[in-house]
């Protein structure tokens, strides 16, 4: 199957490149500035040149505080460029994955949300991405939205590695300890992508819609770093002695994020096969992948 992949050169879309290459997955790989999904033209323009049987959108303006400064821009990005990319789909009468996030939910639940729970976001990021999976569905029936979150791998920016970074400098580090979610190893997310995707080629799927795909049991960021900086501990020296629990209030981020945003994952098993990996796990792989340059 040939697929066009936008945003390629992301923590996500460079995971889908590699496992791709032995895949039986022909990727053609784009990003800023060839394609910017935000421009209706480019997007166009990209679909005829690659002629795609499917395409996947790992593209979004993802700086969550920045966007509360720019939301224009988040805006072209994150509901435009889904849009445009569905309308090019549908012209050309291919299916599209999209993916979306955990913060089209408020986080005010205590319990997992499903897919079919209503889109509450807060927030100029999260208003922006629920737009883009509401554009997608209206405009392409053969679609799929898979939401996921706290996201993290061997590429670019993420929790993990600013973690990494900072434990390495210094000697305490407060981090917040009241909101609860599911970290989601970019390399689990391509991998469920790319059996969907092979799926879908092999004409085993008739369900198409919204998906949820994230590690497998919840956590704090505060958790999520203590346990950072002990797998860490086993390829390198830190700084870091303590870390501090601190509110989200205490750290006084600019955009508003859920305190709650655990994903139920079971539509994705049931109708797909694939099954959550404990987030423990794939973090412990990670950092030796950082560590190891693999
Ligand atoms: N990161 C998370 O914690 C998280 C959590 C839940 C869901 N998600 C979703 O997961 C998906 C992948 O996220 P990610 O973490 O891999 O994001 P990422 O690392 O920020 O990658 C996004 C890629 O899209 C590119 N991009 C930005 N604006 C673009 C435009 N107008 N046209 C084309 N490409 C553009 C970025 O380029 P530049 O780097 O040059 O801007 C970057 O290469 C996104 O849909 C995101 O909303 C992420």
């Amino acid at each position: 199957m040939k697929i066009l992949l936008t945003g390629a050169d992301g923590q996500l879309g460079r995971e889908v490149v590699r496992q791709s290459r032995n895949s039986g997955i022909h990727v053609d790989a784009t990003d800023l500035p060839d394609t910017d999904i935000g421009r209706a033209d480019h997007v166009r323009r990209a679909v005829a040149e690659y002629q795609p049987e499917l395409v996947i959108n790992a593209a979004a303006y993802t700086a969550v505080d920045k966007a509360e400064l720019e939301t224009e821009i988040a805006f072209q990005v994150n509901a435009g460029g889904p849009r445009h990319l569905a309308e090019a789909c549908g012209s050309s009468g291919i299916p599209m994955v999209h993916i979306s996030t955990d913060y089209v939910f408020n986080g005010t639940r205590q319990t997992p949300y499903g897919e079919n729970d209503p889109l509450t976001p807060i927030g100029v990021y999260g208003v922006s991405k629920a737009q883009g999976e509401t554009f997608v569905r209206e405009i392409l029936d053969r679609h799929i939205i898979v939401r996921t979150s706290w996201l993290y791998g061997v590429y670019g920016h993420n929790f993990v590695k600013t973690m990494l970074r900072l434990g390495a400098q210094q000697e305490e580090i407060r981090v917040v300890a009241d909101q609860r979610g599911c970290p989601t190893s970019a390399a689990d997310l391509a991998a469920a992508l790319l059996s969907m995707i092979h799926q879908i080629g092999t004409g085993g799927v008739s369900e198409w819609g919204t998906y949820h795909y994230c590690g497998k049991g919840e956590t704090t960021w505060f958790h999520f770093a203590e346990a950072v900086f002990e797998r860490a501990r086993s390829h390198t020296s830190l700084a870091v002695t303590r870390v501090v629990p601190i509110s989200t209030t205490a750290f006084g981020a600019p955009a508003p994020r859920p305190a709650f945003s655990v994903l139920s994952c079971e539509r994705i098993r049931q109708r797909f096969g694939i099954a959550q990996r404990p987030w423990i796990d794939s973090l412990d792989d990670t950092i030796t992948r950082i560590y190891t340059d693999q």
